[in-house]
């Protein structure tokens, strides 16, 4: 089974609409047309529809980084899946260690996210990893999998269609200490094995996983060569249009 790559940036709290424009004219012209990749970009919501205009006719996806999981309502600066839609998102990224570290969102919370996701028609991205401590006390497995089942919570096999996965082990992420080849690969073919104990056969053989955490030009080639690593989430290599270009372009 072949997946199709699936490059996303998360740009996380840097750019405003004016840079994200400057940004995508400069990584048009260097990444041209890639028909057989998706490429991404999680931006500020605030610069969501001046990125989309921007991405207009190429191919590149834009996302938000975050939506609440209710329609509208009395929820002082949030925003919801129906808004970054409008906006022009057509993905967004869930789950993110940041904002469950930083923000407060859990297991619980993702999946509610998820399901408002899906009733926009955004993809979601949903991110789960483990941190340090977790690692070295080999709960590493164990962690994932409970993210995993909380944060898929109440999904049917049939709803999973545009389902991503991103393993991001904290750790790694802004570190530049990257998990090893071996060490992604490994969490990933659990990742797809819990999936097909949680949403079947279809689910487990079409979901992309990505890899995030310190993805740069030069490791991406080696992580993405692994058999369940369909793409790759990226964070500060992707606030430099020749840098993510790079990695976008991975083999080649
Ligand atoms: P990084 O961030 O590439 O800077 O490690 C990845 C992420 O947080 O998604």
């Amino acid at each position: 089974m072949t997946r199709r790559p699936f490059l996303a940036g998360n740009w996380k709290m840097y750019k405003t609409g004016t840079e994200a424009k400057k940004y995508l004219g400069e990584f048009k012209a260097l990444v041209g047309t890639l028909s057989d990749r998706d490429v991404a970009l999680g931006v500020p919501a605030a610069a969501i529809r001046e990125a989309a205009d921007a991405a207009g006719g190429s191919g590149i996806l834009i996302g938000a980084q975050n939506i609440h999981f209710e329609k509208e309502g009395a929820f002082t600066g949030e925003i919801s899946a129906d808004m970054v839609k409008d906006a022009g998102a057509s993905f967004v990224i869930l789950g993110h260690s940041e904002r469950r570290q930083f923000f407060g969102d859990t297991d619980s919370w993702v999946s509610k996210k998820l399901r408002a996701a899906l009733g926009a028609s955004l993809i979601p991205v949903v991110c789960v990893g483990e941190s340090l401590a977790q690692r070295e006390a080999g709960k590493t497995n164990e962690l994932v999998e409970s993210q995993l089942k909380g944060s898929l919570e109440g999904l049917a096999p049939d709803e999973a269609g545009t389902l991503v996965i991103a393993y991001e082990p904290v750790w790694a992420i802004g570190t530049g200490k990257t998990a090893t080849t071996d060490q992604a690969q490994e969490v990933h073919l659990f990742i797809r094995k819990k999936l097909l104990e949680l949403l079947g056969e279809k689910a487990a053989a079409e979901t992309r996983i990505l890899y995030g955490g310190s993805v740069k030009p030069d490791n991406a080639k080696a992580l993405l060569a692994q058999p369940d690593i369909d793409g790759a989430l990226v964070g500060g290599a992707a606030l430099k249009p020749d840098s993510f270009a790079a990695i976008v372009k991975y083999d080649g």
